[in-house]
Formats: C-alpha cells, structure tokens, sequence
C-alpha cells in the first residue's frame, strides 16, 4: 500500500509544475520509519562501546573499523575479528571484553542495534560520497559531515535529521548559499530517480 502510495506521488510530484521545495515532510511516510528516523536516536547496545574511547582518545580512524564506506554502499560495522585484534591483550580483565571474547570464541556475531535507518524506497552509497572530490581533488565530504562530531560520542547518535529535505539541501548547495562559510558542494543530482528506485 505504501509502496503503491509512493509510486503514484511520485509520479504527480514529476510533472513538470512540480518544484521539490513544495514537498513537505511526513505526507505519508510509514510509522515505523518515521519512528526510527528521530534525531539523537541512540539505542542500547548489546556491548556498550565508545566511540569517544576509541576514535578520540586511541585516536583510531574511523576507517579502520568501517572500511566499507569507500568501497561499498555501506560503512559496515566491524566484526569482532577487528576488536580482537586489539582485545586479545587489551583490558582482557573488563567485564564487556570478556563478553565479546566470549562471542568471539563461539563464532557469534554481536547483535548491534542499528542506529541509521533510511526507508527501503531511498538509494544512497556511502562511496559515491566519501570518494565525492573537489575542484583541487580534494576530498570534499568527511564522515562528520554527515555524522557530526562521533569522536565526542560516547554512544553514537543519529546526528542528521536523514530528511529529504537535508539530502537535497547539499546536493543543491548552488541555489542555497554555503553555510558555515564551507565552499559549497557542486551540484550533485536532485532528479527523484537518483535517490528513489
Ligand atoms: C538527494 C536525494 C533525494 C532526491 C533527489 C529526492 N528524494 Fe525523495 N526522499 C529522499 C529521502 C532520504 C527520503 C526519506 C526521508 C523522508 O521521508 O524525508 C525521501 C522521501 C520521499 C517521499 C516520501 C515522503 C514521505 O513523507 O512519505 C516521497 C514521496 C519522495 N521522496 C518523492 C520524491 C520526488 C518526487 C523527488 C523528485 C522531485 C524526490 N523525492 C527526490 C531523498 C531524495
Ligand atoms: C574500533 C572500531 C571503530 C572505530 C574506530 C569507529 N567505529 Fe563507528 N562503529 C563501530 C561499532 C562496533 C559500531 C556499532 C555499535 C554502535 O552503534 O555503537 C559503530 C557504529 C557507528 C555508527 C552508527 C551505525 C548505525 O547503526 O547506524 C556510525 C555513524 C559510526 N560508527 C561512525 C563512525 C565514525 C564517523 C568514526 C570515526 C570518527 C567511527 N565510527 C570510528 C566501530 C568503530
Ligand atoms: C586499535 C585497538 C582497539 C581496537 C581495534 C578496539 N579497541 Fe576497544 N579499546 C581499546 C583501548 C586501548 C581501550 C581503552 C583501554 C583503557 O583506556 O582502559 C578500549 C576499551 C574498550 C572497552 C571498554 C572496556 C572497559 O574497560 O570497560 C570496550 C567495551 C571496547 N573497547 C570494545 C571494543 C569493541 C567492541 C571493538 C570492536 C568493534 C574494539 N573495542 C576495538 C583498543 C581497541
Ligand atoms: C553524505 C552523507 C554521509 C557521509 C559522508 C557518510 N555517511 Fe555514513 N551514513 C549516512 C546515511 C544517510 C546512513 C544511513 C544509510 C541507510 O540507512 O541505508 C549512514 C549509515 C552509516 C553507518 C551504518 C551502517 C551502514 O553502512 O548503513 C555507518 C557505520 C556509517 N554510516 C559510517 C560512516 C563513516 C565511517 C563515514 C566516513 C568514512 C560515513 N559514514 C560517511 C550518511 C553519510
Ligand atoms: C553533505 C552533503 C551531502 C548530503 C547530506 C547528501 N549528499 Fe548525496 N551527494 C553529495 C555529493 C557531493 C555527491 C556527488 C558525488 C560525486 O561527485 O560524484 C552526491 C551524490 C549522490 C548520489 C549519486 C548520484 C549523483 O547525483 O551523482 C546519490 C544517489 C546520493 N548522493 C544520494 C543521497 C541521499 C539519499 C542523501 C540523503 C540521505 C544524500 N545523498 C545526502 C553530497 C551529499
């Protein structure tokens, strides 16, 4: 039904009198998604990982545990494999290591709960962005962009509100001035196809 709903919205939303800036959000997003898209989202997780701990005081780079993002559409999340690399030796005596030293040892996966999660009818790629070059080749997207400040993360958050409207608003940066003084980004797509199966 809502799939259905979307199709035939978009395809009003199409013609030709349509201007995205119309839109407005929550027309008939379903509730679930709706409720999972919520801004400081940070659920429990099975194993209370810090990533102020790790990316700011160990000052371990983010791509070290999500190396996916520049080769995939997702960053991924480490598998245990990689905490252990260092949790062999480190704070072995710490009742969380023990836990995954535990899984570890049975071959269980940790059961992270999910923090992002866009709707199925939206495409995004983490490597077409974190690739993105600028003018001088310069990277022209950092994971904070759109993350925000992780290293200051105990529990990390869904920082981005993930709206269309927010999507739109940095592959449009031409039309709105750059904000934060940063240069604006230049022009990625806003035809609905290229976020939209
Ligand atoms: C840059 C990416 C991007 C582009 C371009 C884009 N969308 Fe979206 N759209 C999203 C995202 C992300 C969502 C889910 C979040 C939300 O509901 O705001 C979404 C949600 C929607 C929804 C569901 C909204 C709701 O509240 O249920 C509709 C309908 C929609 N888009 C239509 C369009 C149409 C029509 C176009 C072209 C004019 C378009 N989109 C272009 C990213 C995009
Ligand atoms: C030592 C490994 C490690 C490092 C370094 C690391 N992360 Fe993570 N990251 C994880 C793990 C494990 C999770 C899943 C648990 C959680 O959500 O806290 C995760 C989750 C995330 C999530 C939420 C995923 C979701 O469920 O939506 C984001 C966003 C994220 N990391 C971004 C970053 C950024 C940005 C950096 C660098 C500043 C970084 N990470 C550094 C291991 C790491
Ligand atoms: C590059 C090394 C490294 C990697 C990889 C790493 N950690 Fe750590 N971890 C540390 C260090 C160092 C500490 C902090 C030790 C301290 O200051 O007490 C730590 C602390 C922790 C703690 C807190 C332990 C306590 O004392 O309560 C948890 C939980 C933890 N790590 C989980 C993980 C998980 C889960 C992963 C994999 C996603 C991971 N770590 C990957 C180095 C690492
Ligand atoms: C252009 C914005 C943007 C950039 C840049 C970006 N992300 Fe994401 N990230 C997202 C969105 C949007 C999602 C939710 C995707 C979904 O639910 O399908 C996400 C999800 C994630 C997740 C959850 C697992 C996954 O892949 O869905 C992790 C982990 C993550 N990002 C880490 C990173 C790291 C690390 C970087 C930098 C190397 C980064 N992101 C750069 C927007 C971005
Ligand atoms: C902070 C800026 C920023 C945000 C936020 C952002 N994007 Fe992008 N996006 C870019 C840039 C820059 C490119 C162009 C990359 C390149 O140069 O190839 C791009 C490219 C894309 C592409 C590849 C198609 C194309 O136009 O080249 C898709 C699909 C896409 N973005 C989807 C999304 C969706 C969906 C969201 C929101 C959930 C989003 N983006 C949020 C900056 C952003």
């Amino acid at each position: 039904m809502f799939r259905l709903t979307f199709i035939f919205f978009s395809i009003f939303l199409s013609s030709e009198a349509f201007s995205w800036w119309m839109w407005t959000p929550g027309d008939s997003v379903d509730d679930s998604t709706q409720l999972l898209m919520v801004q400081g989202y940070h659920p429990d997780q099975p194993v209370p990982f810090s990533h102020k701990l790790h990316a700011n005081d160990r000052n371990i780079s983010c791509e070290y545990c999500h190396n996916a993002a520049r080769r995939s559409t997702s960053a991924g999340i480490p598998p245990l494999n990689t905490c252990m690399g260092c949790h062999k030796v480190v704070n072995t005596d710490a009742e969380p290591i023990q836990y995954i030293t535990e899984k570890y040892e049975k071959n269980e996966p940790i059961e992270w709960v999910k923090v992002h999660d866009l709707p199925d009818f939206v495409r995004f790629s983490h490597q077409v962005h974190v690739l993105a070059k600028g003018e001088n080749g310069e990277n022209l997207l950092q994971c904070e962009s759109c993350h925000g400040p992780v290293k200051t993360m105990a529990a990390v958050e869904q920082w981005a509100p993930l709206q269309m409207g927010w999507c739109i608003d940095c592959h449009n940066q031409e039309k709105i001035p750059a904000r934060d003084g940063k240069p604006a980004v230049p022009n990625a797509s806003v035809s609905c196809n290229v976020c939209h199966y």
